[in-house]
């Protein structure tokens, strides 16, 4: 029997035209979710929304809507948007982010801004408008966070820091509205193929010996693919998850095991 935990359900799913966001919408329309799809990137966007609708079920269906998520107005107008067309939010999925690589000492402030807006403050003013809506139907947010939320990934100081405050709202939420019945919950993927780990760009300067630092985030399995991470995005925000809140899973196919 195919899955069918999202049937009459409403989801928010931000980063949603590429890698991880992508295959969360997917994931989440083929169990039968109206998916508000937010991402900057137009034409993938759509391109992501129409694979989503054809693999469709359970009457799910994807909406895009191009909103970022660092702009106050944006998160707000696009979280009124998916209340005034499914009536109701179930599931906040905050995918979006972005990763830049660069020596610490080299990191301009507005590329620290940059990153943390996005990864951060996109993270915190997306589960703030959703959040009232969420306590009414009893709803989950589950965030993206990443192994550089716990270990050392250098050369993405920014990126890291943004991780590890995103895993801190995570529980830091999680306690908060646990009264409410909102539960929150985080991924932390390790090296997962998507556009984020195509676009690695490490400093050209490396000596051979700080090259081998790059091994700490290499998984022993292989990178991991986006669906694998959406599976357990999708359990977070599903009633599978039902006794589970504060959660950060680490999904990194064994590099830090
Ligand atoms: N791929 C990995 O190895 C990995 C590992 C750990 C954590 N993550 C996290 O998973 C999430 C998804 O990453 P991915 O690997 O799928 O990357 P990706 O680059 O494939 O997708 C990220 C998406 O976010 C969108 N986005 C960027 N800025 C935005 C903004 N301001 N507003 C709305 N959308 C915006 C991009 O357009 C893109 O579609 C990110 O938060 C990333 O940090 C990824």
């Amino acid at each position: 029997m195919p899955l069918e935990r999202f049937r009459d359900r409403s989801a928010i799913v931000t980063g949603a035209a590429s890698g991880i966001g992508r295959a969360t919408v997917a994931r989440l329309v083929a169990e039968g979710a109206a998916v508000l799809a937010i991402d900057i990137a137009a034409d993938a966007l759509d391109a992501s929304v129409a694979e989503a609708n054809a693999g469709a079920a359970a009457g799910g269906k994807a909406v895009a809507r191009i909103a970022d998520v660092s702009s106050e107005g944006d998160a707000a107008a696009a979280v009124a948007d998916a209340v005034a067309q499914f009536g109701t939010l179930d599931a906040l999925c905050n995918i979006a982010g972005i990763l830049r690589t660069v020596r610490t000492e080299a990191c301009t402030l507005e590329l620290w801004n940059q990153v943390i807006g996005v990864n951060l403050t996109g993270t915190f003013l997306m589960c703030r408008e959703a959040l009232p809506h969420l306590v009414e139907s009893r709803g989950a947010i589950v965030n993206a966070a990443s192994t550089a939320s716990f270990f050392g990934h250098p050369w993405m100081a920014a990126y890291a820091a943004s991780k590890g405050a995103v895993a801190a709202l995570t529980t830091t939420l999680a306690v908060e509205y646990s009264k409410q019945g909102v539960r929150v919950n985080a991924v932390a993927p390790g090296s997962v193929s998507t556009g984020i780990t195509a676009s690695v760009d490490f400093p050209a300067d490396l000596t051979k010996e700080e090259q081998k630092l790059v091994h700490r985030i290499m998984s022993p399995t292989g990178m991991g693919d986006a669906a694998s991470v959406a599976s357990v995005v999708a359990l977070l925000a599903s009633d599978d998850g039902a006794h589970m809140t504060g959660e950060v899973v680490r999904i990194d196919g064994g590099t830090h095991a």
